[in-house]
């Protein structure tokens, strides 16, 4: 955003009020959840957005506006600890004018000329974890994590494992002092840490920053003894006597104490060494043991520090000077689809190998579709990378320098694992492969969900035998299953296998030869088909041969609805779609996705084969005649004597359909205490409502 359109914006007060949720939900995921969706880069773009709105609107300042809050609250898990003084963040700058801005604004504040130098420190700013270390009376009695900058997590059992961390302090020190600085890991720590979790099929960490605070931020402590993190102070909160006049003076004095300090820290008289410090620092960057992210300056006069102050969320004597994020050019020569476990079709760049901050980067994320028209990178192309302290490097976009452009990237319509159709649903961004069934990539996740508790239900065929079997090629599809059978000397003779247990597997198998048409239907794992969409059409079409009859007439509607990629149309067909199955759970998105998925040839072939090993049996609830027999009901609220489920149960029992929203067709509402929209909507559509003991008493009466 260039500084002349920084105060643009179409609807300040809208984009402001974008900006604080979008910002405090990359807040949470960074600081409370380890997990960040977004580069560094990106996420200081939208809080220098925020910032510029907000100066060019202070009226238009957010109570909840990310300049006043800092961080994000606390984790549930760990207590809590109120800092004796609030945590507070830096000021970032990018450029060298706002260092000088910085200065001056200093000098402007404490009416100090020219004449005077303001000497500043400048040290690298590491991307870590910050913590607070509380020692009183020489012994450290609390740690705790930045949180909200105000209160933040205890995590001093954890930080008791960091051998960095001083647990005593030599006679002379303070006797309240509250230690700052980063809880971080090494680069190379990090790098080995990923490869033993991969090793362990654990979870890998996105960069060591991520790693540390994983690692720290641990129940069990045993897991935090077992990483590798480390500490380096960088300051103090409370202290009851400073042991010198200037930062500088104050660090050296926690050096001696035994706290780590950077050995990078230098004094600067003027802004040019100042900047100068920070080229050097810069340019040693990939050489350093642990990222950074730039490099922090602070006044060094303490009484300075303090008529100086803060404000906001930050001080007035301190800013952190940001690296641009790394970047490089190359050669993008192909883009490759992958296929996730559920079917999503995944971007993903091939590059020529490059250098970008001392890593080799050969691939790189596209995300999705949009993203790729967006940018209109094509394959051929020079494109521009970014890698911001994020392992997964990003495609900036093209660098068009008047050369000849191969054709725009079409993404492809069917998917590469198994050349089903792959297909967007309206207001999504990913494209989702249609063979469920026969697609490679989806395969295991598929026959999971196929043997799951609520769907054939097979016992003994948990996820690991699952994946064993299919490892060795003895199951592809869920009709497979069925014949394992074929296969029982080779699984006796498997080590660990014993002929009971096999047996007994077998035995749950054949159990599950007959199986009921709203358990089939929902275990084909067809998209939007859940329990309660599989049993509406259950209810409806009674038989197999019934329902499929409905999705032949469906794919007759769909074959003369025109092009499906034309967004309308496809709208247009999925309302048709719905029409033909006029089942009441079933609308225009559930009817498109189960016509898509038998239009699929392989996934009929699957069904039909499955279908010759297993019996589908008719739908049938015993019902029991009942005032609510063929009504509509909605439960809402809490239910007291009884779950959600087994209400549900109830009134099916009572041949009842079970909605989960209120509309005209609705007959009855059951409201348990707590009942909103529900029971509000119900009574203004004028729909009986009634509370639990009124339920129980329809169901004791039938
Ligand atoms: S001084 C008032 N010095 O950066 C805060 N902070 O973005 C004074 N950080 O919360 C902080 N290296 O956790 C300081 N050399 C350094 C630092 C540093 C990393 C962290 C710190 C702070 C965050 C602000």
């Amino acid at each position: 955003m260039s500084p002349a359109a920084a105060d643009q914006s179409a609807d300040p007060a809208a984009e402001l009020a974008v900006l604080a949720a979008e910002i405090a939900a990359h807040a949470a995921r960074y600081y409370r959840d380890d997990a960040p969706t977004i580069s560094d880069a990106e996420y200081d773009a939208l809080v220098r957005r925020n910032a510029e709105l907000e100066a060019a609107h202070p009226d238009l300042v957010r109570g909840d506006s990310p300049s006043i809050r800092v961080g994000s609250a606390p984790a549930t898990g760990f207590g809590k600890v109120v800092h004796s003084r609030p945590m507070l963040s830096l000021d970032n700058a990018f450029a060298d004018a706002e260092v000088v801005e910085f200065v001056a604004r200093v000098r402007r504040f404490l009416r100090i000329g020219e004449d005077n130098p303001i000497i500043l420190t400048a040290e690298p700013k590491i991307d870590g974890l910050s913590v607070s270390l509380m020692y009183r009376d020489g012994v450290l009695v609390t740690a705790a994590t930045r949180g909200d900058g105000t209160t933040g997590e205890d995590v001093t059992r954890n930080v008791a494992t960091v051998a960095d961390v001083p647990q005593s302090l030599p006679p002379g020190a303070p006797a309240v002092i509250d230690v700052r600085g980063e809880i971080y890991m090494a680069k190379a720590d990090f790098v080995a840490l990923n490869a033993a979790q991969t090793c362990a099929g654990g979870r890998t960490f996105a960069n060591p920053r991520n790693a540390a605070a994983g690692s720290l931020r641990q129940l069990d402590v045993a897991v935090t003894r077992a990483r590798p993190l480390r500490f380096l102070a960088h300051g103090w909160g409370e202290i009851s006597d400073l042991p010198a006049e200037s930062q500088a003076g104050v660090m050296a004095v926690l050096a001696e104490w035994g706290f780590p300090v950077s050995d990078r820290l230098t004094r600067c008289s003027t802004i040019d060494e100042a900047l100068a410090a920070y080229r050097g620092i810069e340019t040693d960057r990939a050489a350093l043991p642990f990222d950074i992210d730039g490099v922090v300056y602070k006044v060094d006069r303490l009484d300075l520090q303090a008529r100086l102050g803060e404000v906001a969320r930050s001080p007035r004597w301190a800013l952190a000077h940001k690296f641009p994020a790394e970047r490089a050019t190359t050669l993008l020569l192909a883009i490759d689809i992958q296929v996730g476990r559920t079917g999503q079709l995944t971007p993903v760049a091939r590059l020529e190998p490059v250098g970008v901050g001392g890593v080799i980067v050969t691939n790189a994320t596209l995300h999705n579709e949009d993203e790729i028209a967006r940018k209109d990178v094509r394959i051929g192309d020079t494109v521009e990378l970014q890698r911001a302290g994020d392992v997964i490097p990003q495609i900036l976009g093209p660098i068009l320098d008047g050369s000849v452009r191969g054709e725009p990237y079409v993404f492809p319509h069917v998917c590469p694992a198994c050349g089903s159709l792959a297909v967007r649903e309206a207001g999504e961004v990913a494209r989702r492969c249609t063979g469920g069934l026969i697609c490679p990539a989806q395969r295991i996740e598929r026959l999971r969900h196929f043997v799951g508790r609520r769907a054939f239900d097979i016992e003994g065929l948990g996820a690991e035998r699952i994946e064993l079997f299919v490892g060795e090629g003895m199951i592809v599809t869920p009709a497979d299953i069925f014949r394992l059978g074929d296969h029982r000397e080779a699984l006796v003779a498997r080590r660990g296998f014993e002929a009971v247990s096999v047996d007994k597997l077998l035995a749950a198998i054949a159990d599950r030869r007959t199986m009921t048409l709203d358990r089939f239907l929902f275990a084909l794992g067809i998209r939007h088909v859940g329990e309660i969409v599989a049993r509406d059409l259950a209810r409806t079409f009674v038989t197999y041969v019934a329902f499929s009859e409905r999705v032949e007439a469906a794919l007759a509607v769909q074959a003369t609805a025109a092009e499906p990629d034309d967004e309308r149309a496809r709208a247009r067909s999925a309302a048709a779609l719905a029409a033909v199955f006029a089942v009441g759970g079933v609308g225009p998105e559930i009817a498109a996705s189960i016509t898509d998925f038998f239009a699929e040839a392989h996934n009929r072939a699957v069904v039909d084969d499955l279908r010759r090993e297993v019996t589908v049996a008719d739908f049938a609830i015993a019902t029991r005649q009942s005032q609510v027999t063929g009504k509509t009901v909605v439960f809402t609220g809490t239910l007291e004597t009884m779950s959600r489920d087994e209400a549900r149960a109830q009134a099916e029992r009572l041949g009842a359909r079970v909605a989960a929203s209120v509309s005209a067709r609705t007959d009855l509402v059951v409201a348990g205490p707590g009942a909103g929209s529900k029971a509000v909507k119900a009574a203004a559509l004028g729909i009986e409502v009634i509370d639990e003991p009124a339920w129980c008493a329809i169901v004791a009466a039938a």
